[in-house]
């Protein structure tokens, strides 16, 4: 078996083979397959590789700026950010359905980073397009490679034939926790190595009922105590996944203080898994649950109640949408 280093060195030779002098393209999601696979080819070509985040607006408290400040102090990276939060916000007003959503997520990325793309191409005459994609994806899809196109995360197809990219893929042969490894050996954050997956539409599918700015707000607050918390109480690596959801649409009674409330709830849906196809809820400790509900009541207005998803996957799936 090979040591990190051995696997960082035997890419990065890889992909300068690979690369030469030409210009090379990547699109950051916030996850940790396409930060470890940028910080790769970063590595081995160095300024050639220009990064793109979109900025969708849909992900949760500090996400942004993890990619945006310490992943690029981490590693020294050409950057390019898009806020496109408002363009997927109009989009999405007035949406409720769940497919729907999630086309129209896929869609607008297609659309922002495309244009990215073409501005970066313009400036750069860029031949290259790195992507995350990890030896289980390769199973999955049959082995197949060559040109294309943005990985499937958004559940639509790839770029337009007039911007195809050869693909760069320095993770390939790796599983996640090997890629885990490596991030970690390249000197990334915590947050970005550790990060649990995270789905392409973002809290679009977290948000049950329409997805309006206020709504998001709530759920990011309510999530950030969640997380902080499973942080802090040390479980989140044995943990997959921590969707936390709102209902938006849902309205219950409840007391504080001297009055009546009339708020929304959400859902804690806690799961562990190995690969995401069946997964079984957490018997998170009491103690820890019952922090993140006296936080959540306690420092989000909008929400009096607080309840336990206890479905395994099937017949539940992960997330709520
Ligand atoms: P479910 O909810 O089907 O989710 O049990 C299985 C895994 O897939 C993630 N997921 C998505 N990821 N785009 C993505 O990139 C999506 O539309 C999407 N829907 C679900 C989910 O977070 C879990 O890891």
């Amino acid at each position: 078996t090979w040591t990190n280093e051995e696997i960082i060195e035997e890419q990065v030779r890889a992909i300068r083979e690979q690369v030469g002098d030409k210009q090379v393209i990547c699109g950051l999601s916030g996850g940790v397959d396409s930060a470890v696979a940028a910080a790769l080819v970063h590595k081995a070509v160095g300024d050639q590789l220009t990064c793109v985040f979109v900025d969708h607006g849909l992900l949760r408290a500090g996400e942004a700026e993890q990619v945006e400040k310490d992943y690029v102090a981490a590693t020294g990276i050409k950057l390019k950010v898009v806020d496109a939060a408002d363009r997927f916000l109009d989009a999405l007003a007035g949406v409720t359905d769940p497919e729907q959503k999630r086309k129209i997520v896929g869609r607008e990325f297609i659309r922002v980073f495309e244009q990215a793309a073409r501005e970066v191409a313009a400036e750069n005459d860029v031949e290259f397009l790195v992507q995350g994609t990890l030896y289980p994806d390769v199973v999955e899809s049959g082995g197949g490679s060559g040109t294309a196109n943005i990985k499937s995360h958004h559940n639509v197809g790839g770029l337009p034939e007039d911007l195809t990219f050869k693909l760069v893929e320095p993770l390939r042969t790796l599983f996640k926790d090997e890629v885990r490894a490596i991030g970690a050996a390249l000197g990334l954050p915590d947050e970005i190595v550790w990060r649990h997956p995270f789905p392409g539409p973002g809290l679009s599918i977290r948000i049950i009922g329409e997805v309006t700015r206020d709504r998001l707000e709530v759920l990011r607050v309510a999530d950030k105590i969640a997380r902080e918390e499973l942080t802090a109480s040390g479980l989140d690596r044995r943990i997959w996944q921590f969707p936390v959801v709102l209902l938006a649409d849902v309205r219950s009674v409840g007391v504080q203080g001297d009055g009546r409330t009339y708020g929304h709830p959400v859902v804690l849906r806690p799961v562990e898994s190995d690969d995401a196809m069946t997964a079984d809820w957490s018997r998170l400790p009491f103690d820890l649950l019952a922090r993140i509900s006296t936080r959540i009541t306690n420092e989000v207005p909008e929400v009096n109640r607080v309840v336990l998803d206890v479905t395994s996957k099937p017949p539940g799936t992960i997330e709520w949408e």
